[in-house]
């Protein structure tokens, strides 16, 4: 793989940077101003292999949340010095194995904040008022008149909005229930005070479970949190209820959602992540009471822009000092000053 390879400028005296997948033009030239570029030509996520590979002699790293980059990955590049992710959520990567090798690993918090909080009313409006199955529905010419039972959904507003996860896009999305008089309920390891929940009220898991018309995840993704929702939590919500997964796959058990709907116990589910993306699994596409969309919460083109240019400016920030988001300052004990080789 790395001799596939192709450095996108003949610069030397630069560190080299992987881009493990294509961004925006003028980031990559942003970036070609620092660093000696290596593309992946191929725009298919590198295996574990092909990125041991394609990193040897790297120093840098720009990765998205499809990448895998985990301990091994780590330790067989022993030049890497900083990784910059251009995402939010981090759990693809070993923080434990970067910090101990003293790589320093960023994210890009707050820029998808807002976008990702209207992307979770989008899920949650087309879920519950079922607007992509009427689509299909429409489009496969079965609509012969009007009729006062056609497509009936679950009505929004008024309703019990219930939040699994309250940090910055939690709150966001419970800000914008305002406007829909929704009470708002969330679960949290940690209450938030008052003041900064947005008007929303901590309750117990079970209670959230029972309680929300509407269920929203926005929590990030670790082996505590893996398949918080499974079949137990399933069978407590009601059957009119709509569940929204914007957070990463594997938070929620699919198997075990796909036979809760299957099984009519739960109304719909709107799904932008999912276990094992982007294979979904089977049931899922067989259903109809399902909106499922490509992991695409911050996916808004300003957004995504912001994203990568802050993403761009943590690498090239991490060259003569601490990035801003650095996400394990841990990294830095663990190292001499960074020295930066060069390609000379
Ligand atoms: C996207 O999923 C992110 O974590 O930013």
């Amino acid at each position: 793989m790395q001799s596939g390879m192709k450095p996108s400028m003949q610069l030397s005296m630069r560190p080299k940077l992987l881009l493990a997948r294509p961004v925006f033009d003028e980031v990559m030239a942003q970036l070609a101003q620092h660093f000696e570029l290596l593309h992946n030509p191929t725009d298919q996520v590198l295996s574990q292999a092909e990125l041991i590979s394609a990193l040897q002699g790297c120093q840098a790293l720009f990765a998205t949340p499809s990448e895998t980059i985990t301990k091994a990955v780590i330790e067989a590049c022993p030049e890497l010095k900083t990784i910059g992710l251009m995402a939010v959520g981090y759990n693809n990567v070993d923080l434990a194995a970067a910090s101990a090798q003293g790589v320093m690993l960023t994210n890009t918090p707050d820029i998808l904040t807002e976008t990702t909080a209207d992307f979770a009313w989008a899920l949650l409006l087309a879920t519950a008022r079922r607007v992509t199955e009427a689509e299909h529905w429409l489009r496969a010419g079965l609509w012969q008149n009007w009729r006062y039972d056609t497509l009936l959904g679950q009505d929004v507003h008024g309703s019990t909005l219930g939040i699994l996860g309250m940090g910055r896009i939690g709150c966001a999305i419970a800000r914008r229930a305002r406007g829909f008089t929704m009470p708002v309920l969330y679960h949290n390891r940690t209450q938030l005070v008052p003041s900064q929940a947005e008007g929303a009220s901590w309750v117990d898991k079970t209670t959230l479970l029972e309680q929300s018309d509407h269920l929203i995840l926005i929590l990030p993704y670790s082996s505590q949190t893996h398949h918080i929702i499974g079949a137990k939590e399933l069978a407590r919500m009601k059957p009119t209820a709509t569940l929204i997964n914007l957070a990463r796959g594997g938070i929620v058990d699919d198997a075990a959602l796909v036979a809760a709907l299957q099984q009519k116990r739960l109304a719909g589910a709107g799904l932008d992540v999912f276990e094992n993306e982007p294979a979904l699994h089977k049931g899922l596409l067989a259903l109809q009471n399902v909106v499922l969309t490509p992991h695409i919460a911050s996916a808004s083109g300003a957004t995504r822009r912001k994203m990568a240019q802050r993403a761009a400016h943590n690498l090239i920030a991490s060259l003569s000092g601490i990035p801003p988001d650095l996400v394990n300052p841990a990294a830095l004990s663990q190292k001499e000053p960074t020295t930066w080789r060069t390609s000379a």
